[in-house]
């Protein structure tokens, strides 16, 4: 295995959550299913996270002429949300179309009952090699009735289970 396998396959034991990457605005409607979207702080001037995105996906670009967007944390079910926002479900029409999903506070789209949603402001934005790191400050959270999180792991969606079962 050449260095470039071992990472990926290193990456993939680990299992993280899914979130769906919304934003709206001048530079267009666009999302992206990410396994990259991690928090950095909830105790600066206002909590901040930060989401690592392919230079070429069009949600990239969008975000940075908007400078805003929203960090959708899908809930256990809605693994049908990753896959459209991933482009693997490739059914014809706008990707909002096929969710429930309405304006939050800063404009930018929130995905009806994730687990949590993250609306942000963009903060500051590095291009590394492939992928742009972003980094959010947070405005407001909208946390839904479903709490538990879609999992993503040695290539397959998972639930978590309590640690005791
Ligand atoms: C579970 C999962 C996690 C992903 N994580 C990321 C990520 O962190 N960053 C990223 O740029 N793309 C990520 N992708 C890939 C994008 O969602 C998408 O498939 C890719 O950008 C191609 O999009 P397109 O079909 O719209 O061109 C992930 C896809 C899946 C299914």
């Amino acid at each position: 295995m050449d260095l470039r396998q071992s990472f990926v396959e290193g990456m993939a034991r680990a299992a993280t959550f899914v979130s769906v990457i919304t934003t709206d605005g001048p530079g267009g409607q666009h999302g992206v299913t990410v396994s990259s979207m991690t928090s950095v702080s909830a105790d600066g001037e206002a909590p901040s996270l930060l989401v690592c995105i392919h230079h070429k996906s069009p949600a990239a670009a969008a975000i940075l002429q908007n400078r805003a967007f929203c960090a959708n944390l899908l809930n256990a079910g809605q693994q049908g949300h990753s896959d459209i926002f991933s482009g693997r479900d490739k059914a014809e029409g706008s990707r909002f179309d096929r969710v429930g999903w309405t304006a939050g506070q800063g404009g930018q789209p929130v995905l009806t009952e994730a687990a949590a949603s993250f609306d942000c402001t963009l903060k500051t934005a590095m291009l590394w090699e492939t992928h742009y790191v972003m980094i959010g400050q947070v405005t407001a959270v909208t946390l839904s009735d479903q709490p538990d999180a879609l999992l993503y792991g040695n290539r397959a969606y998972r639930r978590a289970v309590g640690m005791a079962e």
